[in-house]
């Protein structure tokens, strides 16, 4: 990647997250709240922003930039292993180093039953979901573990301990990555390594958008039931995320945290 650190030229004590769906909404918030992110030596993470999508992912790193921090975009689908150890090759031997990862891009599919959904849909959504999930620490943690350990996010959903009518397919997907993040943290505990869920309620972003029509009035209508009557934004959803990377949850492994204003409380 041009214009980027070398290996060389990185601080050593400087930390290196990767950022899966990192072009929109969720993972671009996240993506820029790991570049802010200083050690006490004030030495700024280093993010690589993956996505499919260049443009957008291009657009996030030039948002990192405008903000001093640094980094670089990797296209990438995460349902191909090719391009996930790719992926990761490339981060290590751009900065060295794997610290953080939040394997979080995701698609909610076709909008049908279960019996009207479509195997195609089907196969689809669990491979970006789920098996994106999977590849993304497949080929993380042993980096992880080459640089003394780490921490992983994976995001799961509400759904992914409700039900999730229309959208089966997604609800499995989100319920499962529950499951392998449990199976992650224990595996891999014994190597510093800490495997965490969160789950989003929900969070204005590209992806919520055709439920509220993309307006204030659709917003307002579709979160009438939720306890703060709006919904979250995707900073809020970074927040937490880097915060169950940072050392202030040294001892935080194989939880779900809920971020949903409250939402599932009732
Ligand atoms: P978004 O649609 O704004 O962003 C998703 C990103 O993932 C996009 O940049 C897209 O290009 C990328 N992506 C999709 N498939 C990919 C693939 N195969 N390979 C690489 N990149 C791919 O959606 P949002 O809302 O930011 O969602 C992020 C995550 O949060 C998803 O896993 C979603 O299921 C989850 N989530 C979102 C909620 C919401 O209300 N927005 C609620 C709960 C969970």
């Amino acid at each position: 990647p041009e214009e980027v650190l070398s290996v060389s030229q990185t601080n050593q004590n400087q930390k290196v997250a990767i950022v899966t769906g990192g072009a929109s909404g969720i993972g671009r918030a996240t993506a820029l709240r790991f570049a802010q992110m200083e050690r006490s030596n004030s030495a700024r993470c280093l993010v690589v922003v993956a996505d499919q999508n260049s443009v957008d992912g291009q657009h996030t790193v030039d948002l990192i930039r405008e903000q001093n921090g640094n980094g670089y975009f990797f296209c990438v689908d995460v349902s191909e292993a090719e391009e996930m150890k790719a992926l990761v090759k490339s981060t290590m031997e751009t900065f060295g180093r794997l610290d953080y990862a939040h394997n979080n891009a995701g698609i909610s599919g076709e909008k049908r039953s279960i019996i009207d959904c479509s195997e195609e849909n089907w196969d689809r959504v669990i491979s970006v979901n789920l098996k994106g999930v999977w590849l993304g620490m497949k080929y993380q943690i042993p980096a992880m573990i080459k640089s003394g350990g780490g921490a992983i996010v994976n995001t799961s959903s509400i759904l992914g301990f409700q039900g999730a009518p229309g959208i089966p397919a997604y609800g499995a997907s989100k319920h499962a990555v529950i499951g392998l993040t449990k199976t992650a943290a224990l595996e891999f505990a014994q190597h510093n390594i800490r495997v965490n869920t969160i789950c989003p309620g929900a969070i204005r972003t590209p992806m919520i958008s055709p439920l509220t029509g993309d307006s204030d009035e659709g917003e307002r209508q579709f979160t009438r039931g939720h306890p703060f009557q709006r919904m979250g934004t995707p900073s809020e959803i970074a927040e937490a995320v880097v915060w169950l990377c940072s050392d202030s949850a040294s001892f935080v492994t194989g939880q779900v945290l809920t971020a949903d204003g409250g939402y599932t409380l009732q």
